[in-house]
């Protein structure tokens, strides 16, 4: 008999089985969703704070992409990219390269994030082998930062602990300090980390050698593994300068940044220092469908093509269905205005997020871009001092949040070594009502967490 018991069954059982019991305590059983909100099987409900994965940038439920992903499925449901074409994979490479604009015309489709960065960096490899640059293997990134959970995608990840497990097994990548504007890894201003870790960029690729090293993989907008940080616009000039006097191709990882920033990519932020290529993933499919894609210019991918070609798929790359479901969720971003309107309720979220630190003891930053914000936790606000491992603080306020009906997020990355966040970040079709009610709910829920804490005399 099939059992409905989720949390342990005899077989079966739901996916957090496999996650470390200590952190699972308390995790709501979803059983419905409706926009923003997700329910569970008592009647709970939660305000989704990130999207899911920082990914359900449309909210549960939408209509017309789930019709279709239906329709589709119903007209034509797969053949395979390697032996033939279809249509819904041109439509959604145009769409995706006229939002992307200049630069990046040629769009390669994946089942995900950490396969699209793979597909980006083995892209980038052939191009560099078929036309006779042989030596370059070399991925410089940054510490720390996220790039999937693959074993090649753990090396280039900047996971101090990774490689404890993983080294023996992974090929671990060059890894310069993350430019973090909180708490920058040379002297103490933003712009004078940024500095710093440009010149430590430029002294690792002389070191490697320039003929060796293949390309610069950064996130433009923070993820979880740096809670939003968005490195001083000097950054940008600099490592667009370096990569191109070294010969050194240039990778954004835009799997989470991309729709969030109040532009369709970060990138266009900078529009005079345009990396060579870059990967998107999560909001693409919004989470209705698993979707990754790799952008890289015309140019790039036809001479390869004349050449040796990127001969590399997945069974699941470009599939119809997923193609119509993404295309369909652009659609939707674009004739909503989602992408825009980031920006504004961005900067509203923003500042309510700024007068929760002005109150609250435990709240030491707020920073971010549109809809990819976050808070840092720290126990003194004046030494920025991180809460030891034992309080977990990021967990402890998810677990506070549940009971105040929001859904967060916490990893203590890096073993906290870099600071202990949450991401907000929610669906892009959040009103500015429901902005109100996410942050007044966070608000309670970091007092309850403050008074826990007066109350132990860790404050
Ligand atoms: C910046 C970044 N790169 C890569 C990935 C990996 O994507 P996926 O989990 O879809 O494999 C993630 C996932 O969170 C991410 O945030």
């Amino acid at each position: 008999m099939l059992s409905t018991d989720l949390k342990r069954p005899a077989r079966g059982g739901a996916q957090d089985l496999f996650y470390s019991q200590a952190n699972t305590k308390g995790l709501p059983t979803i059983v419905r969703g409706d926009g923003v909100y997700i329910f569970d099987d008592k009647g709970n409900r939660f305000l989704d704070v990130i999207s899911g994965a920082m990914a359900a940038s449309l909210g549960q439920g939408n209509e017309r992409v789930l019709k279709a992903m239906y329709d589709q499925g119903m007209k034509h449901t797969f053949s395979y990219v390697r032996v033939s074409r279809h249509l819904p994979n041109a439509v959604l490479t145009e769409k995706v390269a006229a939002l992307a604009g200049p630069g990046f015309e040629r769009v390669h489709l994946s089942s995900g994030g950490s396969e699209s960065v793979e597909m980006a960096i083995k892209f980038l490899r052939q191009y560099s082998y078929a036309k006779g640059d042989r030596s370059k293997t070399k991925v410089i990134t940054l510490m720390p930062s996220y790039h999937g959970g693959t074993l090649a995608t753990i090396g280039w990840t900047g996971d101090e602990d990774a490689a404890a497990v993983w080294g023996p097994m992974a090929v671990f990548g060059e890894k310069i300090p993350a430019p973090l504007s909180y708490r920058p890894p040379f002297g103490s201003t933003s712009e004078e980390g940024a500095l710093g870790v440009s010149a430590a960029l430029e002294a690792k690729i002389v070191e490697l050698g320039a003929e060796n090293v293949l390309a610069f993989m950064m996130e433009p907008i923070g993820g979880q593994s740096t809670g939003a940080n968005v490195p001083h616009p000097t950054f940008f000039s600099e490592v667009h300068r370096i990569c191109r006097k070294y010969g050194v191709f240039l990778v954004f990882d835009e799997i989470v940044s991309a729709c969030r920033s109040g532009k369709f990519l970060a990138a266009h932020h900078y529009p005079d220092f345009k990396p060579n290529v870059v990967i998107t993933a999560k909001g693409l499919g919004a989470t209705y469908t698993p979707i990754g894609a790799m952008m890289a210019s015309a140019e790039m991918v036809d001479e390869l093509a004349a050449l040796t070609g990127f001969n590399l798929s997945h069974t699941y790359n470009a599939n119809p269905i997923t193609c119509a479901g993404a295309a369909a969720v652009l659609d939707e971003m674009t004739e909503r205005n989602l992408i825009a309107n980031a920006s504004h309720l961005g900067a509203k979220l923003r500042a309510r997020l700024e007068s929760i630190k002005e109150n609250s003891p435990v709240v030491g930053d707020v920073r971010g871009q549109g809809l990819m914000l976050a808070i840092e936790y720290v126990r003194d606000k004046q030494t920025k001092e991180v809460f030891s491992e034992e309080i977990y603080a990021s967990d402890r306020i998810r677990q506070i949040g549940v009971d105040h009906g929001l859904m967060l997020y916490s990893r203590r990355q890096n073993g906290g070594r870099y600071g202990e966040w949450s991401v907000v970040c929610p669906p892009l079709i959040i009103t500015e009502q429901q902005i109100d009610d996410l942050a007044d709910r966070l608000e309670r829920t970091l007092e309850v967490f403050a008074d826990e804490m007066t109350r132990a005399g860790v404050l």
